[in-house]
């Protein structure tokens, strides 16, 4: 078998169209800069990587101003959104806004924000980070977690925000 060494180049377009075919969920990631103020980010990249020990993972751009501040406070917490708050994603996916404004919260036994209304949450303190691509790996190892309500997640699917509806 024959294996090309040159790595095939693909348009940013139709790298982020494809990808947008796999759907995600949307997890708002939260945690407390040097000032005492919370700051947080959207990602769909969340996932969670092993039981034993428990550790979790998401992707944040290596352009992103929020990452230095998680990195900084060596801490998160993984906020899985509900179907009914994507005003809450959007928000806290938007640049040069108050992120948290209206949003209601409470700190974990470590700091950070848990957020009101969400359908769970990890806490966790930050184990590794990778550098991959234009992308930082940000593994967090499980503080504390919980599931905190029975609503529906909400999700991301070719560019619209949507609800899990069960098959059966
Ligand atoms: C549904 C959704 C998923 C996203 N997933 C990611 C992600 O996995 N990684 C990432 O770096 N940004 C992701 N973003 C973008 C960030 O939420 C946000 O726009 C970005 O952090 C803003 O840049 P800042 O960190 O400089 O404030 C996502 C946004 C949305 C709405």
């Amino acid at each position: 078998m024959s294996e090309s060494t040159v790595a095939p180049e693909f348009e940013g377009r139709y790298l982020r169209d494809v990808f947008g075919h796999f759907p995600t969920s949307v997890v708002a990631v939260t945690t407390i800069d040097d000032g005492d103020v919370p700051v947080g980010m959207v990602v769909g990249s969340f996932t969670s990587v092993s039981l034993e020990p428990p550790l979790v993972s998401f992707l944040v751009d290596k352009g992103s101003s929020t990452l230095p501040k998680i990195l900084a406070a060596g801490r998160f917490c993984a906020n899985a959104l509900a179907a009914d708050q994507e005003s809450v994603c959007r928000q806290m996916s938007k640049k040069g806004v108050d992120r948290f404004a209206g949003v209601g919260w409470e700190r974990s036994v470590t700091g950070n924000p848990v957020l009101d209304g969400v359908v769970a949450w990890v806490d966790c303190v930050i184990d590794t980070t990778v550098e991959l691509g234009d992308h930082h790996l940000v593994v967090g190892a499980v503080r504390e977690l919980t599931v905190a309500s029975p609503k529906s997640p909400l999700l991301f699917f070719r560019g619209a925000f949507g609800e899990h509806s069960p098959t059966t």
